[in-house]
């Protein structure tokens, strides 16, 4: 009797024919992948343990906010009277950098006054410096000098004879800066900003109160700590992005005297991203200070941070 067949079931050689087909590849190897996650996952085995591992082994020992942290020591403070001729002695070889001021190959391109600042006029000034009786200023970011003579005239007015600025600038302004400066000289390359900024301070009758030093913020600033120079209020206003704000902040509070004030300029300025702020908050945040606002200026005052 022959039997029926039964077309439920595929036959052997139609089962082999199949999976020698792609489909069939494809179903097997996504059925290969399915079960090694479910194995893996079964037995709790995260597929990047040894990853992890490597980071654990190399994370620094103490805070993540240490990452951050200028560790430089500073020198013993330097009495607020000898910080003039430290600073002449150490950058100026012992002469005033006023002396025979300007150079006859320099001397030709200046102006007797010319002078651009942002913000340099600002009620900040006046406000911080009534308040603080500055011994000693350091602006980190200076230009013409339009904040720092400011500074220079006000202490005079209040009395303060005594008071110095020191101005840490490379004057070198920004490239293409002379696109907003085209009367500003360029002497092989120099832009003569350092020279433009001294005549500046010529012509105002600062320079027995202003000096230069001019060298790039984190350079200078890191010097400055080395060789005892503190001050009683410190303004940041060069670069204008996180990195460069961070920075400067980071050095300079190194070289503020306990209890003194920091501020700086553009504290609402969108550039990058915010940069000015962001620096600055989390510079207040990370050691619980308080950011006040005057103006487009930022204040952060009584810093003591060791
Ligand atoms: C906005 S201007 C300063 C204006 C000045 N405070 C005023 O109100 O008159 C910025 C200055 O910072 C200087 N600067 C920028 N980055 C610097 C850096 N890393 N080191 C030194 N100076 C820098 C530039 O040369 C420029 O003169």
């Amino acid at each position: 009797m022959i039997m029926k067949e039964d077309r439920r079931f595929p036959h052997r050689h139609e089962v082999l024919q199949f999976m020698k087909t792609k489909p069939a590849l494809v179903i097997f190897i996504v059925l290969t992948y399915a079960f090694g996650y479910l194995t893996a996952y079964y037995n709790h085995v995260p597929p990047s343990t040894t990853v992890l591992k490597t980071v654990k082994a190399t994370k620094p020992r103490g805070s993540l906010v240490d990452n951050f942290r200028v560790t430089t020591r500073c020198g013993d403070p330097v009495p607020p009277e000898s910080i003039r001729q430290t600073v002449i002695d150490k950058i100026f070889n012992g002469t005033s950098p006023y002396v025979d001021f300007p150079p006859p190959h320099a001397g030709k391109y200046l102006r007797s006054k010319r002078i651009k600042g942002w913000g340099s006029y600002g009620a900040v000034f006046e406000n911080l410096i009534r308040q603080v009786k500055p011994r000693t200023i350091v602006e980190v970011g200076s230009f013409l000098g339009a904040s720092a003579i400011h500074m220079a005239n006000l202490t005079r007015r209040l009395g303060l004879e005594e008071t110095q600025i020191l101005c840490v600038d490379d004057f070198r302004g920004w490239p293409g800066f002379r696109d907003r400066f085209k009367d500003m000289a360029l002497v092989n390359g120099d832009v003569l900003l350092l020279y433009q900024f001294m005549q500046n301070v010529v012509s105002s009758g600062s320079t027995g109160s202003i000096l230069p030093v001019p060298f790039s913020a984190g350079s200078a600033l890191e010097k400055l700590c080395e060789w005892g120079v503190t001050a009683d209020l410190v303004e940041i206003d060069a670069g204008h992005d996180f990195n460069s704000a961070w920075a400067d902040i980071n050095r300079a509070v190194r070289i503020l005297r306990p209890g003194g004030v920091l501020f700086g300029h553009d504290y609402f300025t969108a550039a990058d991203n915010r940069g000015v702020r962001r620096a600055v908050n989390l510079f207040a945040e990370i050691n619980r200070l308080k950011v006040k606002t005057d103006g487009q200026h930022w204040v952060i005052d009584s810093v003591n941070v060791t």
